[in-house]
């Protein structure tokens, strides 16, 4: 809380309303007796300028192009850190010890196995559905196996119910690509790494052995990290609604995958590797700026764009750099990077990209990556919901364990007919 407050003048009387501060970034107002006071609702859709929660989990300014995890820059925790070592950073907020680590470890292994009987939920699917078709019905099922953890009133549960998804959604991320190209599921091995455990159930066949390549290994690892979480986007704010009502952890996981889904969020790094192919050559760039320029054409540039990045997402940054690495270390090039590069400079050149401060953000140049790695592109936002998992359940639990946490209940803007009489049938 701040000394300062803000003061509203509405109708002859004047409200005042505190200022609170974070330990960095945006002052905010707190409007929470606006309406008892004034009657009046404020008006935000999208929520570009509210602060729904207080977190101290992720903090981002989109100005500086700043990404940290409870204080740690996000490009050295993709250089020096381990995806299970930021999960657990994220989930209890200091980096940990090597005991730590360790128990961390090896407890999210001993979940790595889903429930038999799990795996026929996916005979009900099309061997063409979608693989975040598959894993929202998948992980929503998750709700109806655990009925031992979902106290969500008691921490412990909540961190059983924590473990589980983490430890889960890599084996049903794999399951659903194993199911669209009719190979057997492959069952855990917990010898391996996080991101081995889930190559080897996604690329290995129980007909040979499966040898983890240590770059793609490095670079999976990579992009999972680069995508565990990012303060409150569609999906977190859509995991926080879900679990404000007490629903089942599972199910509010189920839900945020849902959201990821849509292509102006976690759907856009598919869209953004098809729209790359889509376009195919240089020459044929100036096309598509026109395009994503033209206000009558819905065509917008995928993987371009940001809610906060205005200068650059740091994200994407690091990502570019693991596209050419890892291309190089498997000795691959892809005419698409190529395209994707001098796409991003024409637009980092254009009047319009540059008023409008649209950069490459995340989801543009991972596609070209996992493409490399041999993942289809409808596996990409699954690949996405893997990582943000972590992310989504360190928000949960924050939210959960906060004291000013209720319900989520947004008010609205009201334009439609004011009170009317019913008009019986004959009358019409
Ligand atoms: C993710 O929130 C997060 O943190 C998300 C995420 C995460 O880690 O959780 O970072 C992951 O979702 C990244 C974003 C992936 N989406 C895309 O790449 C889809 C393409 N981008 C856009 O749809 C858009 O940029 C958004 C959705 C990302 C952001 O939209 P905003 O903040 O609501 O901005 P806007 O739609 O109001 O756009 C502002 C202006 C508009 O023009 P005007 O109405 O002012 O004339 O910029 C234009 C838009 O038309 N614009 C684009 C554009 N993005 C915005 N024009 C062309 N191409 C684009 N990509």
């Amino acid at each position: 809380m701040t000394d300062q407050t803000v003061s509203l003048g509405v109708e002859g009387s004047n409200f005042n309303y505190p200022v609170l501060d974070g330990s960095v970034g945006p002052e905010v107002i707190d409007i929470r007796k606006l309406y008892g006071q004034t009657g009046m609702f404020t008006y935000d859709p999208g929520f570009t300028s509210t602060a729904s929660c207080e977190s101290a989990i992720t903090y981002i300014d989109g100005e500086k192009g700043i990404l940290l995890h409870r204080g740690y820059p996000i490009d050295q925790l993709a250089e020096h850190s381990s995806f299970m070592e930021v999960a657990y950073l994220l989930l209890h907020g200091e980096l940990p010890s090597n005991k730590e680590l360790n128990d961390f470890v090896y407890t999210i292994s001993r979940h790595t196995m889903v429930h038999e009987q799990l795996a026929t939920f996916f005979r009900g699917f099309r061997r063409d559905a979608h693989p975040m078709a598959i894993m929202c019905g998948v992980v929503g099922a998750l709700s109806s196996f655990y009925h031992d953890s979902t106290d969500i009133t008691d921490p412990e549960q909540r961190m059983i119910a924590s473990h589980r998804l983490i430890a889960k959604m890599p084996t049903i991320a794999a399951m659903a690509f194993k199911y669209s190209i009719g190979q057997p599921f492959m069952y855990p091995q917990n010898s391996l790494s996080y991101t081995g455990n889930f190559l080897r159930m996604t690329f290995g066949v129980p007909a040979e052995p499966y040898e983890v390549n240590p770059v793609i290994e490095r670079a999976m690892r990579r992009i999972f990290i680069l995508h565990a979480d990012h303060e409150q986007n569609a999906s977190t704010s859509t995991v926080r609604l879900a679990g404000s009502s007490g629903a089942n952890p599972f199910a509010c996981i189920a839900a945020g995958i849902a959201c990821l889904w849509g292509p102006a969020h976690g759907g856009a790094n598919e869209a953004a590797l098809n729209m790359l192919r889509e376009i195919g050559r240089v020459d044929r760039i100036p096309e598509y700026i026109a395009r994503a320029k033209d206000k009558n054409d819905p065509f917008r540039l995928m993987g371009f764009g940001h809610r906060v990045y205005k200068n650059f997402d740091p994200r994407a940054k690091v990502m570019k750099a693991t596209a050419d690495e890892v291309l190089k270390e498997l000795g691959k090039s892809d005419p698409v990077l190529d395209v994707a590069k001098e796409l991003e400079h024409i637009a980092l050149n254009d009047e319009y990209f540059i008023e409008k401060k649209l950069y490459p953000n995340v989801d543009f140049y991972s596609g070209v990556i996992l493409n490399a790695i041999g993942f289809p592109t409808d596996m990409f936002t699954a690949l996405f919901a893997v990582a943000r998992t972590v992310g989504w359940v360190a928000q949960w639990n924050e939210m959960i364990a906060d004291p000013e946490q209720k319900i989520g209940r947004p008010r609205q803007l009201y334009v439609g007919a004011t009170q009317r009489d019913y008009i019986p049938l004959d009358k019409r």
